[in-house]
């Protein structure tokens, strides 16, 4: 098992990461300030891991409020917010009964708004069970449910109290999400470490076989990397947004197909390959480590084109994103491997260029 600490001054948290740790019940108990939790999962990973993680927890001497959600994005709205408020006055959940999420993003979003919010916050626990949930949405104390108007856009900035990620939960994940993960931790080597990216490129066959150490070692590199990054800005006021590459690319075409036609993380790729491409277009990157990029994105199964939308309308979409601040789109760049940079003075003929010839 290794452990990686988000450090947060008194609200700093360890992050465990190894296999079979679901049923080491050991590493949460010290975190509960009550033998009290409310544990909030979905249907789809309630009949995977309910049973095994609620018992250890039972034979701890921990009473468990189980809350098992419907699985999907769709779900992640104000109506389930509600039913788990419910489910937490009706079984008399007190200020330090402790919510532990067991799930993917989904489920960590919303129990992690829940648990920001119930009696004006409880202690909060993470048990990932996707890639993505354990090397992005449990790192970093983002919480949040949809509003019909926009995705993510009420929410807390809440950091749970301990994260434990099980290796094993992945040996169930559909091959898709698993590629949806590798998306970000591919971003995590981009922004941040040529050397993580260099790796990736020798190992991405072993962890697409789900090899357990090639996957621990992937899920704590990027929980080292965005653990600094979230640590040096919390509240995503300066270099949080480096995070972001390849999103304002990616979240305009999630916006075009509708969000779940393309995971997120399929999104995040195209959008990786796109802001390479334009980061060459300004001069800052190579034409060489643009392909070598894509050249990784393809062999971890990822999208790294979009069909059947006009650029113009891509366009258009990504102006109304949300990091178009001050009338300017702000793009994240690579200068190169391993480092990004915020450019808010991309011109229109670089822009037209790129999507021009991606599409
Ligand atoms: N808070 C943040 O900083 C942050 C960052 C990135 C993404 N997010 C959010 O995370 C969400 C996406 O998370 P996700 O990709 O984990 O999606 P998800 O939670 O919908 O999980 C994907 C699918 O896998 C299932 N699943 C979960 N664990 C499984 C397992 N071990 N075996 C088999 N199936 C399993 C889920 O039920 C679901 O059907 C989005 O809502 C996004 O906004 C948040
Ligand atoms: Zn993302």
């Amino acid at each position: 098992m290794q452990t990686y600490t988000v450090a947060l001054g008194d609200r700093s948290y360890p992050i465990y990461i190894g296999t079979g740790l679901l049923s080491n019940v050991e590493l949460i108990l010290p975190h509960l300030p009550q033998k009290r939790v409310a544990l909030i999962t979905n249907e789809i990973v309630a009949p995977l891991y309910l049973e095994k993680f609620r018992g250890a927890l039972e034979q701890a001497g921990v009473k468990v409020v189980q809350v098992v959600l419907p699985d999907g994005e769709k779900y992640k709205s104000w109506a389930t917010l509600n039913t788990i408020y419910d489910a937490l006055l009706a079984s008399h959940c007190e200020r330090g009964t402790s919510i532990v999420a067991l799930g993917g993003g989904v489920v960590g979003d919303i129990s992690g708004f829940a648990a920001a919010t119930y009696q004006r916050g409880v202690p909060f626990i993470q048990v990932p069970t996707t890639l993505l949930a354990q090397v992005d949405s449990s790192i970093g104390g983002k919480t949040a449910i949809n509003h019909p108007l926009g995705k993510n856009m009420i929410g807390a900035f809440y950091q749970p109290r301990v994260v434990v990620s099980d290796m094993q939960t992945l040996l169930s994940l559909p091959e898709r999400e698993l590629k949806a993960g590798l998306a970000e931790i591919i971003k995590h080597g981009l922004i941040r470490d040529e050397s993580f990216f260099s790796w990736l490129e020798v190992n991405i066959e072993r962890i697409l076989a789900r090899e357990m150490d090639a996957l621990a070692h992937a899920v704590f590199r990027s929980c080292e990397i965005k653990g600094a990054v979230v640590v040096s800005d919390e509240r995503e006021l300066g270099e949080r947004a480096l995070l972001n590459f390849g999103h304002t690319f990616g979240h305009a075409i999630e916006n075009e197909f509708g969000y779940g036609t393309w995971l997120h993380g399929e999104a995040v790729a195209t959008g990786m390959a796109l802001a390479c491409d334009l980061s060459v277009q300004m001069g800052m990157l190579g034409k060489s480590d643009s392909d070598r990029v894509c050249k990784l994105l393809v062999r971890a199964g990822l999208p790294i084109e979009v069909k059947g939308v006009a650029p113009e309308r891509l366009r258009a979409l990504m102006s109304v994103d949300k990091k178009a601040r001050d009338g300017k789109l702000h793009f994240i760049l690579l200068e190169r491997i391993g480092s990004a940079r915020i450019r808010a003075d991309v011109s229109p003929s670089a822009l037209d260029r790129t999507l021009a010839q991606v599409f």
